[in-house]
C-alpha cells in the first residue's frame, strides 16, 4: 500500500475559464500556456507548467450548437500543441502534431460545438512529447452542456466538481519533466495530486455531489471505490451520460477516461474515495502499478446539508450504432510500441475512411501488457469486450477504453461532418509514453471523390 495519506489541503474545482461573446456570437476563450512554481509540498517550489496559471487549466464550458474560439498562445520555451480530447471536430482544429505552436505564437481554432453534454477535456499533443508535457502540468477539462436533465446535480463548484486525478513523484517536492520516460507501463508515480493538490479534502454542502473524474494520469489505470464499500451512481462514461444511472460500488479508469458519479451523503460524515489494483487488467504485476492503493480524496459533509433532488431514472437517449450498420472491419493490434507492426511516423496513414460511413475496429492488445485505446474525432460504441456483451460502464459514448492483456474490443464508430484528403486524425494507445514511442497511427475522413 502506497499513498495513505493525512487530507490536509482543501481542494477546489478547477476555475473556469471566463469567455465573451464575439460580434458574430462565437463565445471566445484567451488561454495561455506558461511556465511557473508551484509549492506541492510547503517550502519546496517546483518548476511548473500550466495554463493561465502555474499548474493545470480552467475548466472551458460550451453549449451544444455553439461556436467556440479558442485562442492558445504558448509562453513556454518549447513548441507544444493543445488538443481536445474527445471533440467533435474538423482535422485543423484538433490540437494533434499537425498543429504545433511555436514559443510566442498562438493558435486559434474555432468550431461548432456539435455532440451530447459530456466531460471532455484538453492536453498537449506534440509529436514523441506528449508525456513530458502532461507531467509538466498542462491539462484542463473541457465542459460540454446540453439540455438540463432534471435532478442531476449541476452547480459547478458546489455539488458538480471535476476531479483531475494524476500520480506523480516529488522528490524534494519538485516535478521531473524527463521522468515519463521509462518503464514498460510507462511512469508510475508514489503521491496523487488531485486537481493539482496532493492530500486532499472537498467540503461537501448538498446531500448528493456530482464527481467528474479525469484519469490525467501518464500511465496508471485507476479502481475507484469508496473506503466504506458504499455504492454510488456512475451516470456518464466519456463522451455523456449513460441512459440510466448504473448503480455500482466501484469504478475503473484508464489514462485518458473519464466518468461522472454522485454519490449520496450524510451530515457530518466523512468518506475516503480510494483508489485499489485494476480489476480487469490481470496482467499488471507488482511494481508496475499493479498492486496500488491510494487514499484520493476525503469528502466531509458540513453539519447541515442541502437536500438533492433523487436522481431521474432516465438520463439520456443512445441512438444505437447497429453493426449491420458498418461499412467494413478493421483490425488494430497494439504490441511492442507498434500498432499493426508499425510504429508513428507522421506519413502514416492507416485508413481510409469515407465520411457519414459507419467502420468496426477491433482492437486487441497483443503483447501481454496493458494498453489502451483512444481516437480522435468520434464517440464510438463498445459492441462486444472478448465477444461479450459490454459491462453497464462501457454501455455509452467512449473514446478511450482500456485493453486488458489479450483482450479484445469491438468499437463501431461513425465518421461525420468533417473531411480532408490532407490532415489525418489519430489513434492511439493514451498510456503516454506508449504513445510518444510510436504507438499510434493514422487516419484520413475523405468525401466522395476525394
Ligand atoms: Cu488525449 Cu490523441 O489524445
Ligand atoms: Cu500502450
Amino acid at each position: 500500500t502506497v499513498g495513505r495519506v493525512a487530507f490536509t489541503n482543501r481542494l477546489q474545482a478547477p476555475p473556469l475559464a471566463p469567455s465573451r461573446l464575439d460580434p458574430t456570437g462565437r463565445r471566445v476563450f484567451d488561454l495561455g500556456i506558461r511556465a511557473g512554481r508551484r509549492e506541492f509540498v510547503p517550502g519546496r517550489p517546483s518548476p511548473t507548467w500550466g495554463v493561465n496559471g502555474d499548474y493545470l487549466g480552467p475548466t472551458l464550458r460550451a453549449r451544444r450548437g455553439e461556436r467556440v474560439l479558442v485562442n492558445v498562445a504558448n509562453g513556454v520555451d518549447e513548441t507544444t500543441t493543445l488538443h481536445w480530447h474527445g471533440m467533435h471536430l474538423p482535422p485543423e482544429m484538433d490540437g494533434g502534431p499537425y498543429q504545433p505552436i511555436a514559443p510566442g505564437a498562438t493558435w486559434s481554432p474555432t468550431w461548432t460545438i456539435d455532440q451530447p453534454a459530456a466531460s471532455l477535456w484538453y492536453h498537449p499533443h506534440p509529436h514523441g512529447r506528449t508525456a513530458r508535457h502532461l507531467y509538466r502540468g498542462l491539462a484542463g477539462m473541457f465542459l460540454i452542456d446540453d439540455d438540463t436533465v432534471p435532478g442531476l446535480p449541476h452547480r459547478y463548484g458546489i455539488d458538480d466538481v471535476p476531479l483531475i486525478v494524476q500520480d506523480r513523484r516529488l522528490d524534494g517536492g519538485k516535478l521531473n519533466p524527463d521522468e515519463p520516460m521509462s518503464g514498460t507501463t510507462g511512469f508510475l508515480g508514489d503521491r496523487l495530486l488531485v486537481n493539482g493538490v496532493l492530500d486532499p479534502y472537498l467540503v461537501v454542502t448538498t446531500t448528493r455531489i456530482r464527481l467528474r473524474l479525469l484519469n490525467g494520469s501518464n500511465a496508471r489505470v485507476y479502481n475507484f471505490s469508496f473506503a466504506d464499500g458504499r455504492s454510488f451512481a456512475q451516470i456518464a462514461s466519456d463522451g455523456g451520460l449513460l441512459s440510466a444511472p448504473h448503480v455500482t460500488h466501484h469504478v475503473q479508469l484508464a489514462p485518458g477516461e473519464r466518468a461522472e458519479i454522485v454519490v449520496t451523503l450524510t451530515p457530518g460524515e466523512r468518506i475516503v474515495l480510494r483508489s485499489a489494483s485494476p480489476a480487469r487488467g490481470a496482467g499488471l504485476v507488482q511494481g508496475d502499478g499493479g498492486d496500488d492503493r491510494f487514499d484520493v480524496l476525503e469528502l466531509r459533509a458540513a453539519p447541515n446539508l442541502t437536500s438533492s433532488p433523487e436522481l431521474p431514472d432516465r438520463l439520456a437517449t443512445i441512438p444505437p450504432l447497429p453493426a449491420h450498420t458498418a461499412v467494413r472491419t478493421r483490425t488494430f493490434e497494439l504490441a511492442e510500441h507498434h500498432i499493426n507492426g508499425r510504429k508513428m511516423d507522421l506519413r502514416r496513414i492507416d485508413a481510409q475512411v469515407g465520411k457519414d460511413t459507419t467502420e468496426i475496429w477491433e482492437v486487441r492488445s497483443g503483447d501481454g501488457t496493458l494498453h489502451t485505446f483512444h481516437v480522435h474525432d468520434v464517440q464510438f460504441q463498445v459492441l462486444a469486450v472478448d465477444d461479450r456483451r459490454p459491462p453497464p460502464e462501457l454501455s455509452g459514448w467512449k473514446d478511450t477504453v482500456l485493453l486488458p492483456p489479450g483482450s479484445r474490443m469491438r468499437l463501431i464508430m461513425r465518421f461525420a461532418d468533417y473531411a480532408d484528403p490532407h490532415r489525418p486524425y489519430m489513434f492511439h494507445c493514451h498510456m503516454l509514453y506508449h504513445e510518444d514511442e510510436g504507438m499510434m497511427g493514422q487516419f484520413l475522413v475523405l468525401a466522395p471523390g476525394q
